[in-house]
């Protein structure tokens, strides 16, 4: 293995992923791990230099203090203990935290500089040749961030051993799919199912306009695809999933409460049977995509915005229908392409357009015609939990109204919204 490793044991303190982050900061890499660990688990870790154990007011668990054991205080692994008690905490300052860290890091755990893509990459692969053999590995390749990356890390890894499948629902932006046969079957060379479930999908979803009962339909009808497509493969001992670090902190540790739980493939019938594959699972969103780029995925896959699981589906208000959403994926189509071409890519954080079940008054040809209207949504967030509204050039959004009216089949009326979060969500249902 190429990489030294700083081991933070998670007494309850919600600092310890910033202290993970601070300790790669320095260029060495750092897990976080649950307090009760056993020495031999500890010592089975790869290149293990030195722990940190830091508690805090959630240390405290049903009125019982939690510890590490006691063979772990007493082992020959450095460890730091600065707030681990709650009694001497962390300097605030952020240059003695960097100093008495480094100094922890270097001088007593004697840990090298030398966390960087290309190792984490090297030792992953290894790490998943190891977990694998020569057994069968099966993806959920949604064309996503996490899944992309993970794709091509066990590509890299396993080769043909991994088959991804591609369930393609009609939700999804124009291009993608195109893509992401392109990037996996074509340039990686992968095993790759596509499954063009459109119809099956937007059937379903007929008539439906309740945004809840949108989103469980689609969720409900994507395991029913995927585990049919599973069923057909044979010897499959393994499911790949693209969980990242924040997915395991929100879901909740030992000793820090759940925020939300996450489930990338949730709710597969435990018949299937799959042991996970998640080399993802300790890296942070940036280093995910920057594990992407080491891995030679385009940029517009590495750097693509948020974008809701249940897609455009929740974008063609209330209840779906193909004319609709054909016209929210043309006129999304042709905002990314301004936006890219006006240098707001990368700089706004999320933007999109959505289409409300509504037709309203215009004049096309000289002729009276009812068209649909278009919405147009471009925010600013830090966590998604608010956002403000991009100030877009007035020009151009004169001009991608004036392409959207000209372009997209059936839509006469483009709107801005100016609506931050709150009161409005970012979506809009
Ligand atoms: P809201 O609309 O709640 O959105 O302000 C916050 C962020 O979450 C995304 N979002 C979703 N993501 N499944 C997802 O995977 C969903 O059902 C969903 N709804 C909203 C949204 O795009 C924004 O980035």
């Amino acid at each position: 293995m190429k990489q030294d490793m700083i081991v933070v044991l998670d007494l309850g303190s919600e600092e310890n992923p910033k202290i993970a982050r601070e300790i790669r900061a320095l260029g060495v890499y750092s897990e976080i791990h649950p307090h009760d660990i056993t020495l031999t688990e500890l010592k089975a870790l790869p290149n293990v230099k030195g722990v940190i154990l830091n508690g805090g007011p959630n240390r405290v668990v049903d009125g019982t203090a939690i510890d590490v054991a006691q063979e772990i205080y007493d082992c020959d692994i450095p460890a730091l203990l600065v707030d681990h008690r709650g009694d001497d905490p962390w300097p605030a300052d952020d240059g003695a935290r960097k100093t008495a860290l480094e100094n922890f890091v270097f001088t007593i755990c004697g840990a090298d500089a030398n966390w960087n893509m290309d190792n984490f990459i090297a030792d992953q692969v290894e790490l998943i040749r190891r977990q694998v053999g020569d057994k069968k590995v099966l993806l959920a390749l949604s064309g996503g961030v996490d899944s992309s990356v993970v794709a091509a890390l066990l590509i890299r890894a396993i080769g043909k051993q991994l088959t991804c499948v591609h369930v393609n629902h009609g939700l999804l932006r124009k291009g993608e799919p195109e893509q992401v046969v392109q990037v996996f079957r074509d340039e990686m060379d992968a095993n790759l199912v596509y499954v063009d479930a459109v119809d099956r999908f937007l059937d379903k979803l007929a008539g439906v306009a309740d945004p809840e009962k949108k989103r469980k339909i689609i969720g409900a009808e994507f395991i029913r695809v995927f585990e049919e497509e599973a069923r057909k493969l044979d010897g499959i001992k393994f499911l790949g999933q693209g969980t990242i670090y924040p997915d395991i902190i929100e879901s909740g540790t030992k000793t820090v409460k759940a925020v939300k739980s996450h489930h990338n493939v949730g709710g597969l019938p435990e018949d299937l049977d799959f042991e996970l594959v998640e080399p993802l699972k300790m890296l942070f969103k940036d280093e995910v995509r920057a594990c992407g780029k080491a891995l030679g995925l385009p940029d517009s896959m590495v750097y693509r915005q948020p974008f809701p699981g249940p897609g455009l589906g929740v974008r063609c208000l209330g209840a779906i229908t193909r004319d609709r959403l054909e016209a929210v994926r043309e006129s999304d189509a042709i905002l990314r392409e301004e936006f890219a071409r006006n240098g707001l890519e990368g700089k706004v954080w999320q933007y999109f357009t959505a289409i409300p079940d509504l037709r309203s008054v215009g004049v096309r040809d000289n002729q009276r015609a009812e068209e649909w209207c278009v919405i147009i949504r471009a925010v600013n967030t830090v966590d998604a939990m608010t956002a403000t509204v991009e100030n877009v050039p007035f020009d151009l959004l004169q001009h991608i109204t004036a392409r959207i009216t000209s372009e997209v089949k059936g839509v006469n009326r483009v709107l801005f919204d100016l609506t931050p979060k709150p009161t409005g969500t970012i979506e809009f249902e």
